[in-house]
């Protein structure tokens, strides 16, 4: 084993990285800023690439690792992988418990019982050999599994290697890897615009996450995992509760279910419980779907035993069905805060999963289409992960079917309605003054990366723009002290406040301001090369595509975008007064593109520089037109090593990467500034 301080370093990265994953994944208590995280996952990357053969299975880069082949090896389970019985009412898990009591002849009241979600997902195996995960498996038939061990690398609520030493000699955690509700929906979105399979349900999207053979693909769907057992084990610990074992689980670094309860001598305690969930059910950020009631003692685990595929000490109480059949009455088209036109359905009323549905969403055009459906057909809706329901399929065509048509104006301010070639998302092009899109485009100029309006936060904006005070961006600089003072939970002190910061936000920087306009594919890094390349308001404004399309990095939509917002009267109005209200920036001369001597290049700051902060240093390479990179490979122009310069400099060298120190730096951009 290498024995270099650089070793150690490597080594004391991967510990912090593990740690901060934990704190962030498994605790749900973020521990460092994602700047931060993301550089040292970089540098981790960068020393593993002049080291491979210091890498083990044990570092987070390994959590994406080879491809594995097209058909997954078969797992045989050391101890048969159980299923569940299922109970539908009360009554039957009473029962249910009612027969456990006799057969351990004590009764029903001396049980101690132990509830648990039950979570949407897949139950899944992971084999760690002492400490590091060796593979993780599917249940399969419960006796012979699917090696997944690819898929589950990836997921970050796993540990590679269990925290607590010593580990066992031997330890096989069982539990259920899912798609948090807010995940799924982020993939269907995406999976509509691009026109791929829509996943019918979380359990379906982790199914089909896991089962597949690209590593990557399943490092980006946010899958988790979640422990409610063990299988084998070999270790020092003797557990004699089931609650003891999940304790101890989460010890090794794993995550806790939450909302598990103990119920000691009270089956009324566990309807409750029931009901409880039931209603809760919805605002949870995974999709459950019913609760799991467990047998605390594993001596009365054991001596229960268990009968075909399901053990006689735990029972599942599922919650009703959530799929139904009703009719499609209208479409509605709803405009979101960035101006997408979602169509809505709206649906005869039924009940369904505990509550009355009569909207569902539709996503876009496309999934309309690929649904076949009209107005007057028999639908069938779901309740899934999502709070909104969704229509999944055409049960029947109605007699009268009415096409749905995408409006060609917007509902709620007429301005024309568009679409971006090859996306599925129609647009609203009323920009800054679509009442729809407002209190949102207010948020974004406001926001910490924009005008940095730091007392004016997302909720008073969203009050003030109900109460009228606040219709579009410019409005924010009319404001009076009495808009906000008279609002609840404020006074003259807070109102005050948010005009100071409003005056100290005037001061900005051109590409600051741009992107705070929040013009359709503008975001930070877009204005701010457009800034540095025009260098003042006016030549943007009037720079037409083929000007927009000499940019470096910027491509025919975001060019199309900018034109458009400048060429509507209304946005330049808006823009207009807020210049008038003192918006300003430093006037900077247009520098023909002739004259950025660094257009096309890409440039990596590493080290300490001991004349100017690593911003100054940046933002003076942006204006001779260079891209500022974090990391260094084949296509750097040039890397500035600065004092105590790390691997980026090493990486460098080994690449044959030009290097300037600090005053070779400052030569080459001093010839170009003076
Ligand atoms: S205990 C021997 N607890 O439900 C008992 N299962 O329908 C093993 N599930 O295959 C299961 N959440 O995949 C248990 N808190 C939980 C669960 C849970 C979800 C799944 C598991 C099991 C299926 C049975």
């Amino acid at each position: 084993m290498p024995s270099t301080a650089f070793y150690n370093e490597y080594n004391q990265l991967i510990a912090q990285i593990n740690q901060w994953d934990h704190a962030y994944y498994v605790l749900d208590n973020p521990s460092v800023a994602d700047a931060e995280y993301d550089l040292a996952f970089r540098q981790l990357l960068e020393i593993e690439a002049e080291h491979p053969d210091w890498v083990t299975a044990a570092s987070p880069s390994q959590r994406v690792g080879a491809k594995a082949s097209n058909k997954l090896p078969k797992i045989e389970h050391a101890v048969k992988m159980l299923s569940l019985a299922n109970a539908f009412s009360l009554e039957e898990t009473y029962s249910f418990f009612e027969k456990a009591a006799k057969d351990l002849d004590i009764a029903p009241e001396a049980l101690v019982l132990f509830s648990e979600p039950k979570l949407d997902g897949l139950a899944i195996s992971l084999h760690y050999d002492h400490g590091l995960l060796s593979y993780a498996a599917t249940r399969g038939d419960g006796l012979v599994g699917e090696d997944v061990t690819h898929t589950i690398k990836t997921i970050k609520t796993i540990p590679l290697k269990l925290h607590s030493p010593p580990p066992p000699a031997q330890l096989e955690v069982r539990g259920e890897v899912f798609m948090p509700k807010a995940a799924f929906a982020k993939l269907n979105q995406l999976a509509v615009q691009n026109a791929s399979k829509v996943f019918v349900n979380p359990r379906n999207a982790a199914a089909g996450t896991i089962k597949q053979m690209n590593p990557k693909l399943a490092a980006t769907r946010g899958l988790q995992f979640i422990p409610y057992g063990l299988g084998a084990y070999q270790g020092a610990h003797e557990f004699s509760k089931h609650s003891e074992i999940l304790a101890y689980l989460h010890q090794l670094g794993f995550r806790k279910n939450p909302h598990c309860y103990t119920f000691a001598g009270s089956f009324a305690e566990f309807s409750h419980n029931y009901q409880v969930m039931a209603e809760a059910r919805d605002s949870l950020p995974m999709q459950i779907d019913g609760i799991v009631y467990k047998i605390d003692s594993l001596a009365q685990q054991n001596a229960l035993g268990f009968i075909a595929r399901s053990p006689k000490w735990a029972v599942a109480r599922k919650f009703p069905a959530q799929n139904d059949t009703t009719q499609l009455l209208a479409v509605d088209f709803q405009v979101g805060r960035t101006g997408v036109l979602t169509p809505v359905a709206r649906l005869e009323p039924i009940f369904v999963g505990g509550v009355t549905v009569s909207n569902a969403t539709l996503h876009n055009m496309d999934e309309i289409e690929r649904l076949g459906l009209c107005i007057g057909d028999s639908v069938e809706i779901q309740r899934a992960g999502d709070v909104i329901p969704k229509v999944v399929k055409v049960v029947s065509q109605g007699t009268l079917r009415t096409p749905i048509i995408m409006p060609d104006s917007c509902p709620v301010c007429a301005a024309p309605v568009e679409r971006n070639d090859g996306q599925a998302a129609f647009r609203c092009t009323g920009g800054l003054t679509c009442a729809a899109q407002g209190a949102e485009r207010i948020r974004h100029y406001a926001g910490r990366k924009f005008m940095n309006i730091t007392n004016l936060g997302t909720k008073l904006i969203e009050v003030l723009y109900s109460k009228g005070s606040l219709h579009t961006i410019a409005d924010i600089y009319t404001l009076k002290a009495e808009d906000i003072a008279n609002l609840e939970g404020q006074g003259e002190k807070s109102a005050q406040n948010v005009l100071d910061s409003i005056a100290a936000s005037k001061a900005t920087k051109l590409g600051t301001f741009l992107g705070a306009l929040g013009i359709h594919e503008v975001g930070e890094e877009g204005a701010k090369t457009i800034a540095n390349y025009f260098k003042n308001l006016d030549a943007i404004k009037s720079a037409s595509f083929d000007e927009l399309m000499q940019v470096p990095d910027i491509g025919p939509v975001t060019a199309t975008n900018v034109v458009n917002f400048f060429n509507d009267n209304k946005n330049v109005a808006i823009v207009d007064s807020i210049l008038a209200a003192g918006v300003h920036w430093p006037h900077e001369e247009a520098k023909p593109p002739g004259q950025q001597p660094f257009a096309g290049q890409t440039w990596v700051l590493t080290g300490t520089l001991s004349t100017m902060p690593r911003e100054q240093a940046k933002a003076l390479l942006e204006s001779l037109g260079a891209k500022v990179a974090g990391s260094v490979s084949k296509k750097t122009t040039c890397v500035v090593a600065g004092l105590e310069a790390g691997s980026k400099l090493a990486k460098a060298e080994s690449l044959g990467v030009k290097v300037l120190d600090e005053e070779g730096f400052l030569a080459v951009v001093g010839q170009e500034v003076q």
